[in-house]
């Protein structure tokens, strides 16, 4: 019961010969059911440690458990099976396909997840729902603005019910007001249990997470609890 979610011990990360080191020796746990903003300046490593933590990426020295799960123990399948299950990412640049409806876009987060395929437009419709977009179901995201598409990214990343949502700057694309709703979306999310990490370099963002983690230069500089903030600002 008391395994944590997402758990990095030793865990450094460096790219190319010479090496430039991205991350160097972090260690932290996320439990289930929080939700916490990774913080710091461009550069500071943040994209490299969600990778990391979504499995997309493995360590160069350190071990990442998920789960309880041991990922360095893991083969690429196993872990694109995980992922399937468990993780449900959304990024800054919404990577949703053009000429498809919302809709068809939100089930595609159900293609590896054995949902058999007539139920997934039913599934992603609540999903769609969830993120208050049920009447923009079958616009094509060159029809929606840039917040209506990032609420499409997070039906999709929650559509298969995963444990945990990591998501790279998803307001960095939008206006304040739009992206101040995104927040408030994730926040309804992990209201319903969902455990949720948000990177940012907005400190305005960060703000209002009950945990926020520094980085800078590729290390852990603070590990801040802040109390019942979320879902409070909007
Ligand atoms: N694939 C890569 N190859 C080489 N260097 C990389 C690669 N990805 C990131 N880096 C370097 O690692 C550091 C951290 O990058 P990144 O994690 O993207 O930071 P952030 O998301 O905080 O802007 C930067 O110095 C960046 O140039
Ligand atoms: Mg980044």
């Amino acid at each position: 019961m008391s395994v944590p979610l997402v758990s990095l011990r030793g865990v450094s990360r460096s790219y190319g010969s010479p090496p430039t080191v991205a991350l160097s020796h972090v260690d932290f746990d996320i439990d289930r059911g929080e939700m916490l903003a990774i913080v710091g300046p461009s550069g500071s490593g943040k994209s490299t440690l969600l990778n990391l933590i979504g499995t997309l990426d493995r360590p160069s020295t350190g071990d990442i458990h998920i789960d309880g799960h041991d990922t360095g123990a893991m083969s690429d399948s196993e872990l694109s099976a995980l992922r399937a299950f468990a993780i449900g990412f959304v990024f800054q640049q919404y990577h949703l396909a053009e000429g498809v409806s919302a809709v068809d876009n939100v089930a595609t987060g159900l293609l590896y997840s054995g949902v058999p395929a007539s139920e997934r437009r039913a599934r992603a419709a609540i999903a769609l729902d969830r993120v208050g977009l049920s009447a923009r179901a079958h616009h094509r995201p060159q029809e929606l603005s840039g917040g209506e598409r990032q609420r499409v990214a997070i039906a999709r990343a929650v559509v298969g019910e995963p444990a945990l949502i990591l998501a790279d700057e998803p307001t960095g694309a939008l206006d304040t007001r739009s992206g101040a709703a995104v927040v408030s979306i994730l926040a309804d999310l992990n209201a319903s249990g969902t455990t949720v990490v948000v990177i940012t370099h907005d400190h305005q963002v960060a703000e209002r997470m009950p945990r926020q983690l520094g980085i800078r230069d590729g290390e852990l500089v603070g590990d801040r609890r802040v109390g019942d903030l979320v879902g409070t600002a909007s």
